[in-house]
Order: structure tokens, then sequence, then C-alpha cells
């Protein structure tokens, strides 16, 4: 091993190293090999990385096959359904570990293993940071679940299934019974959902070997890909390839054609600006517009289409849906394969029996728009919408009275109140929930629909926050309002009964108060006052940046 810790006696520090290095089982002979990390996420909390073992195992057979000497260390893990309140809170916690992990410890390059959806985003932020030699490796999603003939998936049919039981439309019995199959075997959520979405970019960045991202977790084409990921990091350690080397913005709109093809997650656009930032690399909401605006949504996949992660692995994943869009990416860009995009995709097709799940350019699912950007005068900063997971598409212009919840505590008390006057012309909206205001922005955006309308028929609503959805989630929600109301933002300057007008085509969300009136309101507004914390979530709300800047902290910027 090349590096050693310092005792101020270089002679002595060898000495003691060549000790510790004979007691992990090496010798002098193995000095000159490269050193290759595996930052173990494997736990039993987080489920989505329970079934890592024998995935560690086959990228080790692969370092050892190329020469390499591997050794597995732990990080911090942290799974979507056992986290409290949110893992976003952690994704940063994630990223430190990881960095100073790479950075401090012997080791010449590292395999990451993601899965879970703030996971590989936080790995992706601290490997960049630490700038050594780094390939993203994911643990698969799930295969499908099944209920009486219908695919399940989760979590999009853990709400759905939910909404339908508070309707009154399915039984305690049938309930208990879905939510025996929604998530069937090891592995990540299976709709193209955040995990999913984010791996799918990473191949496209080109930090994933191409073909890693889709196979399921119980398929043995992913112990393969892994044994390959083992190989790769040892070629890209023997070249000295790191993240910044070969990473460009050019790679990041490659990602993000990838995200608004799929018709991904929106958390993958705070991901992805927080993960360029790492590389200096200046990624606005800006970017993500006009990348949406003209990519079509070729891959039919839920939440915004029918199939799963299972269907689209038959249909040639990431690398065939690729090669339908040439012209959209910047083929010549290079990966960890050490070769370009353009080459990695070279001879994937998409077959014809496939095509309903991967669709041609010339005939898309949808001819634009994965995500749209909305601004005005609610939103300076901007908001998104994933308008292809509308429930009721009659709400993609509306404009309806504002019902306003000030916290995630008092939406969960009103929202199934009998008392609570409200219609389906409404507009639901949380505030102080966001980055700084929750803190650590939760998946509250996607606001229950009142018991009393779902009972009438109603099945989706406009509903606005500060906060973030479930990339498996959908219905009229407009996300990651910015600046939130905590630190200002005019959504903390909203009334109930406020006009909102809503218009996604033409990316407007705007509330019908004069200008006057609103920087009236401003010098009366008073910031949310918080309990007095401490230790980590005390510094997270005191350092984390907007939604519309990547949600880093101000101090692991470069
Ligand atoms: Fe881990 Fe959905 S719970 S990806």
């Amino acid at each position: 091993m090349k590096r050693v810790t310092s005792y101020g006696d270089k002679g002595f520090s060898e000495y003691i190293k060549m000790a510790f290095q004979r007691n992990l089982g090496y010798d002098e002979n193995d000095y000159n090999k490269p050193i290759i990390g595996i930052c173990n996420t494997f736990s039993e909390i987080n489920r989505c990385h329970a079934h890592l073992k024998p995935i560690i195992n086959s990228i080790k057979n692969g370092i050892l096959m190329a020469g390499g000497i591997p050794l597995e260390f732990p990080t911090i893990s942290v799974g979507e359904m056992f986290t409290s309140p949110t893992t976003m809170l952690y994704r940063n916690l994630v990223a430190m570990d990881t960095e100073e992990m790479i950075s401090a410890q012997p080791i010449d390059g590292v395999v990451l293993i993601g899965g879970c959806d703030k996971m590989a985003p936080g790995q992706l932020m601290g490997a960049f940071s630490a700038n050594k030699p780094a390939i993203l490796f994911t643990g698969g999603p799930m295969e499908n679940g099944e209920y009486k003939g219908k695919t399940l998936g989760a979590c999009s049919d853990c709400r759905h299934y939910w909404q339908e039981y508070k309707a009154g439309t399915i039984s305690e019995k049938e309930l208990s019974e879905i939510n025996a199959q929604l998530a069937p075997t090891n592995g990540h959520c299976m709709v193209m959902g955040s995990a999913s979405t984010i791996a799918a970019c990473s191949e496209a960045l080109g930090i994933m070997l191409p073909g890693s991202s889709t196979p399921p977790a119980t398929v043995n084409e992913r112990l393969r890909m892994a044994k390959e990921t083992g190989k790769a990091i040892v070629n890209l350690v023997e070249k000295d390839i790191k993240p910044a080397d070969f990473i460009t913005k050019n790679s990041f709109e490659n990602a993000i054609t990838t995200l608004m093809t799929v018709g991904g997650s929106t958390n993958t656009v705070i991901h992805l600006i927080a993960i360029a930032k790492r590389l200096g690399i200046d990624l606005t909401l800006d970017d993500f517009e006009k990348i949406s605006q003209r990519t079509p949504i070729l891959a039919n996949l839920r939440p915004a289409g029918e199939f799963q992660m299972q269907e689209f692995y038959h249909a040639g994943g990431v690398s065939a849906l690729l090669t339908e869009l040439k012209q959209l990416l910047h083929l010549e860009e290079l990966t960890v394969s050490n070769k370009t995009l353009g080459e990695n995709i070279e001879g994937a097709e998409v077959i014809e029996e496939y095509r309903k799940i991967i669709k041609p350019f010339h005939k898309p699912l949808y001819k634009n728009g994965g995500i749209k950007l909305l601004k005005g005068n609610l939103v300076p900063s901007g908001a998104i919408i994933k308008p292809k997971a509308i429930a009721n598409p009659k709400l993609m212009k509306h404009t309806g009275k504002a019902i306003i919840f000030d916290s995630i505590q008092e939406m969960e008390e009103k929202i199934n109140d009998d008392n609570l006057q409200v219609d389906e012309s409404n507009v639901l909206v949380l505030r102080n929930a966001g980055p700084v205001g929750a803190p650590g922005m939760p998946e509250a955006g996607g606001i229950p629909i009142p018991k009393k309308l779902l009972k009438e028929g109603i099945r989706d609503m406009v509903r606005i926050s500060d906060c973030r959805m479930s990339g498996t989630a959908s219905g009229t929600v407009v996300l990651h309002a910015a600046p939130e109301a905590a630190v200002g933002g005019p959504l903390g300057l909203l009334k109930n009964g406020d006009k909102i007008h809503l218009d996604i085509e033409n990316g407007i969300l705007e509330v019908l108060v004069s200008e006057d009136e609103l920087q009236k309101r401003k010098e009366f507004w008073k910031p949310p006052v918080f309990k007095e914390g401490r230790g980590y979530p005390q510094l997270y709300r005191n350092h984390v940046l907007q939604a519309s800047e990547g949600c880093d902290f101000d101090f692991l910027l470069p």
C-alpha cells in the first residue's frame, strides 16, 4: 500500500504499515498492485442493499482477475422506507462519508455500491470530490410484483392502492394481499422511480459500465456485470483516469437527456445539479428545461408509462434506448469503459417484439416534456412538475384558490377533516417543508387528496410545495418551489384564498396578487422559529443550499 498514517517518523510509519499489511495477508510482493476499495453499503435495515454480498464477491473476482487487490470497507447506508424523517436529510452525509473514506484510505480506486434512492447520488458527489478513479455499481431493481394477474410496482402501487382503499373501492383484505406482493424480491424499487432513474442517468453519464443499470437484482447478468466492473476499475487505475478527467458538461447533458426520455424522477434534477457542482460544472434548471423540450419520451415506463424495469431490461435497457436518441447525445464523451458513449452503445438495438417498451424516435410515447420548469412570482428561482404523471389532464391549465398548510404536521391533521372547506378546484399548498424548513425536504409534496373528495371520485388536484415527491408517485404536483418559504420565498407570503394560476404548457406558476401587496406582506413576514437543534440536522439547516442549487452544503462546493 502506497500511503501511510503519519507518525512524524517516515521510517517507522513504513515499518508499522508493513506489519499491518502482512496482517491483511499481503506482503512486499503485492506492493505495486492497484488497491481497489469497495464501498460496502450492505444493510439489513436498508432493504434495497440487503443482497449485496454476492455482488461484492463478483466485483472482487473481477478485481483479482485484472490483477488488483480488492478491499471492501463500510460506509453509511440509508434506505427510503425506514429512515426518519427522510433520507434526503442524509444524502449529504453519505457524500461526506464516501469522500472522506476514499480520500483518507490507501486505495487507488473505488467501486461504489449504490441502489436505494439517495445512495448513488451521495456516493457520486463524494467520489467526484475525492477524484480518485471510481465506478458506480448498483444492486439492481426488484422483479415485478403481481396480484390477480395485474403487475404491481413499488411504490407507485403502494400509493395507488392506498388511495383506492381510502376511497372505499378496495377492501382491507385486498389491501393486505396487495401489500404482501408489493416488494417481492431483493433490489430497489422497480418502477422508473428515483433509484432506477439515477442508475439509468449514471450509465449515460459514463460512470457505470454500459448495461449495468437495468438488470434486476435477481438475474445472473447482474453478477457478471459486477465482475466486469471489478475488471474495469483496475484498468482505470492503471491508466489513472479520474472522474474529473472525463466527465464534462456534455456528459451531464447525456444524463439529463436520459432522465427526460425515461420520464424519470423529479428528484434526479436536484441530484444531478449537486453531482455536477462537485466537479465545478454548473447545471441550471434552464438546462433541464432546454433538454426536456427537445427530448421525446421513448421509454414506456411507470409512473409515466406502463412497464417496469424487468421489461425494460429485456428490451435492451439503457444502451438500446440511447441508440434511438443518437442525434441528441454527445456520443464522443468518454466513459468508465474507457470507450466513448457512442462506442458503448454500438451494436445495441431495440427488437420489434419490445417496441411497446422502447418507442422509436419518430413515434414517441410523448413528443417532449419529461419534466417541466415553472417560473413566476410564486417561484422566482423555479419549481418543477412531471407533466406526464398527471392523472387529470384538465389540470394542465388551472386557476384555483389556495388552501395552505404551514407544516407537514398541520397538513396531516387537517387534510381528512370533514370540516375542511375544500373542493376539487382548490390548490393545496404545503410550505415550510423545504431543505431548511423541514429540514431535509421530505417526500411530502404529493399532498393526499382529502378523503371526502376521494369518495366523490376525485383522484387529482393541483398541489404545490417546497418539498419533494417520491419518483414513484404521480399527480398534478408542483415540487421544489424555490426559494422555499422558510428562507423568505413567496410561498411564505401566500394567504388562504389567494388565487393561484398554473399553466404547465407555458411554464407559469403565479399568484394573482399585485406586486405591491406581495411587497407589503414581505415587510410583515417573519421567518419560522425553529427549535434549537444540534448535531447533523442543525449543520444541515445552517448550510444546505436551495433545491434549484442541488441542496448540497455550501462548504462542500469546490
Ligand atoms: Fe429503496 Fe425504493 S425503497 S429504492
